[in-house]
C-alpha cells in the first residue's frame, strides 16, 4: 500500500532507523525490585516491541538510588542492573523491531514517592525512603520535608553517575538514551528559578542554572556510542509566572542544538504545585511547534495526542518532527497499526499477526472464506 503519509514517513537519526514518526513516550511502571527490572518488564515492553512504533522510549530509570521516584523504580547503577534491562531488551529485539531508548533520570526532590496507587506521598524511612537531594533545600511542597542541597562533590558525582549509566544502556542493547529534564525532576529542579536558589556556578542567572543539563549532556554523549542517538526531555515552561519558560527553553535548544543533541522531547510542567495547565487535546504542541520553528533541533510533541489525524497533522504541518503517545498506548498498545489504517499507511507486522490485516486488504473479495 503506497502513502503519503508524513507520520509514516521513516526516519533516521545517527544510525538509528524509525519505519515510523510514532513514539512510545516513557511510561514509569514502579515494579523494579532492588533497581531491578523483571518479568513485568518484559510483558511490558515486549508488547510494544511488536507494535510497530518508530521507537519505544523505557521508563525514567535512575543513575543512583536516591535518583529513584519510587522504591520500585528501575536503576542503571549497577552491573545487575544492566543485566536485567539486557534481559529485556534482548526480549524485545529477539521477537520485535521496535528500536528502543531508555530514559536515564534522577528524581532529586520528587524522589523516595509511594507508587500512585499508594497515594504518592513521600515514603518515610520506615518503608524504605530516603532523604532527598535538590539543588536548593526547598521542598516540593509543606507535604514533603526538605531535601538535601547537593555540595559541588555531590554535583560531579551526578554527572558521573549519567555518564556511566549510559555506558551500562549501551551495554544493555538500548539504540539511544533520553536524558530526563522534565516534570520536575532534578535537571528540571536546577533549570528553575523557583526551585534552584544556589548563588554558586550552579544557581542564579540562565547560564548557571542550564550548566547542570549541559554537563550531564556531554558527558553522557562522551559515553554512549558516536552511533547512537542522545536527546533530551524538557518541560518548556514550568506554567508558574517567574518559572522556566518558553523562552529559557528555545535558548537553552539553541545550546543543545549547537551540541549535535538528537532531538528534544517537549513536555510541560511539574515542578511546581502552583502550576496551572490549560489541558486540552495537544495541550503542549504550541510550545513543541515555537521550539521547532526557533531552532533546527529535531524535536518530539507530547501530551493528549491520540487521534491519527491529528498525529498527522502536527508531523505534516512541521509543528514536530515526531509525536508521542504515553496514556493513548497504554490503552491501545497497537494505536500506531490503527493509524496506519486511518492514514492509509503501513507499520510494520510480527508475522504471526499479519493476518489481522486480511479482512482490510482490497483485494480480499466480501466473500472470500477466511483462509485456513
Ligand atoms: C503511567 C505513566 C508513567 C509515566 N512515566 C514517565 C516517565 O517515566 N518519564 C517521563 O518523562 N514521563 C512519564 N510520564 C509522562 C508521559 O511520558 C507523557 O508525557 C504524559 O503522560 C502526556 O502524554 P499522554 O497525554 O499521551 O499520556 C508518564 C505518564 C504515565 C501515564
Amino acid at each position: 500500500m503506497s502513502s503519503s503519509s508524513a507520520l509514516f514517513t521513516p526516519y533516521s537519526m545517527r544510525s538509528l532507523n524509525m519505519a515510523n514518526r510514532v513514539v512510545v513516550a516513557p511510561m514509569c511502571q514502579y515494579s523494579a525490585v532492588d533497581g531491578l527490572v523483571g518479568d513485568w518488564h518484559l510483558m511490558h515492553v515486549g508488547q510494544f516491541a511488536v507494535g510497530g512504533h518508530g521507537l519505544f522510549v523505557a521508563e525514567a530509570t535512575a543513575v543512583e538510588p536516591r535518583g529513584r521516584i519510587s522504591l520500585n523504580c528501575p536503576g542503571l547503577w549497577n552491573d545487575a542492573q544492566m543485566a536485567a534491562w539486557k534481559r529485556v531488551v534482548d526480549f524485545a529485539k529477539t521477537w520485535g523491531n521496535t528500536p528502543m531508548a531508555v530514559q536515564l533520570a534522577h528524581a532529586g526532590r520528587k524522589g523516595s514517592s509511594r507508587k500512585p496507587w499508594l497515594g504518592g506521598a513521600q515514603a518515610p524511612a520506615s518503608e524504605g525512603g530516603w532523604t532527598t537531594v535538590a539543588p536548593s533545600a526547598v521542598p516540593f511542597d509543606e507535604t514533603r520535608p526538605e531535601p538535601e542541597a547537593l555540595t559541588m562533590e555531590g554535583i560531579a558525582q551526578i554527572v558521573q553517575d549519567f555518564a556511566a549509566a549510559a555506558g551500562r544502556a549501551h551495554q544493555a542493547g538500548f539504540d539511544a538514551v533520553e536524558i530526563h529534564a522534565a516534570h520536575g525532576y532534578l535537571l528540571h529542579q536546577f533549570l528553575s528559578p523557583l526551585s534552584n536558589r544556589r548563588t554558586d556556578a550552579y544557581g542564579g542567572d540562565f547560564e548557571h542554572r542550564t550548566r547542570l543539563l549541559l554537563e550531564v549532556y556531554d558527558a553522557v554523549r562522551a559515553v554512549f556510542p558516536a552511533d547512537k542517538p542522545v536527546g533530551v526531555r524538557l518541560s518548556a515552561t514550568d506554567w508558574v509566572e517567574g518559572g522556566w519558560d518558553l523562552d529559557d527553553t528555545i535558548a537553552l535548544a539553541a545550546l543543545l542544538e549547537a551540541r549535535d543533541c538528537d532531538y528534544l522531547h517537549v513536555s510541560s510542567g511539574g515542578l511546581s504545585p502552583l502550576q496551572e495547565i490549560p489541558l486540552g487535546p495537544g495541550y503542549q504542541v504550541e510550545l513543541c511547534a515555537a521550539v521547532t520553528q526557533a531552532s533546527e533541533i529535531v524535536t518530539i510533541a507530547v501530551g493528549m495526542i491520540d487521534d491519527a489525524k491529528q498525529a498527522e497533522t502536527i508531523v505534516r504541518t512541521g509543528q514536530a518532527d515526531m509525536v508521542a503517545l504515553a496514556r493513548g498506548m497504554l490503552f491501545d498498545p497497537h494505536w500506531t497499526w490503527r493509524a496506519a489504517r486511518v492514514l492509509g499507511a503501513e507499520a510494520p507486522y510480527p508475522r504471526q499477526y499479519e493476518r489481522a490485516l486480511e479482512p482490510f486488504k482490497t483485494q480480499a473479495k466480501p466473500n472470500d472464506p477466511p483462509a485456513p
